[in-house]
């Protein structure tokens, strides 16, 4: 299978990455900011044997390029999965958060994903068992606790949430299936940032085994789907 993941140089994205393409069946191609990490990464892959195809494009969700990532993902040879993993966290108070706040957290976390499936859609509905994977969070997950200074954030995700089930709708008679994954805690960087001191119950590697579990079989069982993936938020 080919996979895209978007928000591959830390975190639950690095750890699903690594995984994928250590797999010499598999072809990943990554997105992230820092391209330093990603080749972090890409060296980490170099030592492992029989390793698949791994390209990784420096790309920042918030300022779309669609020529870049038509043109890396050809060089892959096309896309099967598409995992829209990448999120950005503010954590202030509602009455605190900025227009800009809002913007950067939606920008990455909602249009960004919708850029990206928008430029994507052609290429999936060549590819073999296609399915875009969603990540979202409890946050984001309707009649779930919310958390304090989360707003932005929980919005934004729950918005992506929604977007699955719709895309799920249209993309079908595509051969195209869309499933959204609400994280509950996984210990990363991001959660350190949010909480910090809280030990999450599953660590990054923990998450990336069933979410490359999931986005590559998911779509056999699930469509337009929103499933929580959370030990610790009812
Ligand atoms: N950890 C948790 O407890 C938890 C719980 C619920 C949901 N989630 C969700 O799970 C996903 C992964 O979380 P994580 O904890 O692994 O987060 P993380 O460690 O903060 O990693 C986030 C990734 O997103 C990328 N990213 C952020 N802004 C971007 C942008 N504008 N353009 C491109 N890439 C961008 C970052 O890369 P660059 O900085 O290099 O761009 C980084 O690779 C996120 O969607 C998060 O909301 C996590």
């Amino acid at each position: 299978m080919n996979y895209v993941i978007t928000g591959a140089s830390r975190g639950i994205g690095y750890d699903l990455a690594l995984l994928l393409a250590s797999d010499p069946g598999n072809r990943v191609l990554v997105l992230s900011r820092d391209a330093a990490k990603l080749e972090l990464l890409a060296k980490e892959l170099d030592g492992v044997s029989g390793a698949g195809y791994f390209s990784y494009l420096p790309y920042d969700l918030s300022r779309p390029d669609a020529s870049a990532l038509l043109s890396a993902v050809s060089q892959m040879g096309g896309v099967d999965v598409v995992v829209n993993n990448a999120g950005a966290l503010v954590n202030k108070p509602f009455v605190e958060l900025s227009d800009a706040d809002w913007r950067q957290v939606f920008d990455t976390n909602f249009f960004g994903p919708v850029a990206l499936i928008r430029t994507l859609v052609p290429l999936l509905r060549e590819g073999r068992q296609s399915h875009i994977v969603n990540i979202s969070s409890m946050g984001g997950f309707q009649g779930s606790s919310k958390f304090r200074g989360l707003s932005a954030y929980s919005a934004s995700k729950a918005a992506l949430a929604n977007l699955t089930e719709c895309l799920a709708e249209e993309l079908a008679e595509e051969g195209i299936a869309v499933n959204c994954l609400a994280l509950g805690a996984v210990q990363t960087e991001m959660l350190a940032e949010a909480f910090p001191g809280y030990q999450a119950p599953l660590s990054s590697a923990d998450m990336a085994g069933f979410i490359a579990y999931f986005a590559t079989q998911g779509q056999r069982f699930f469509n337009g789907k929103v499933l929580p993936v959370s030990l610790s938020t009812p």
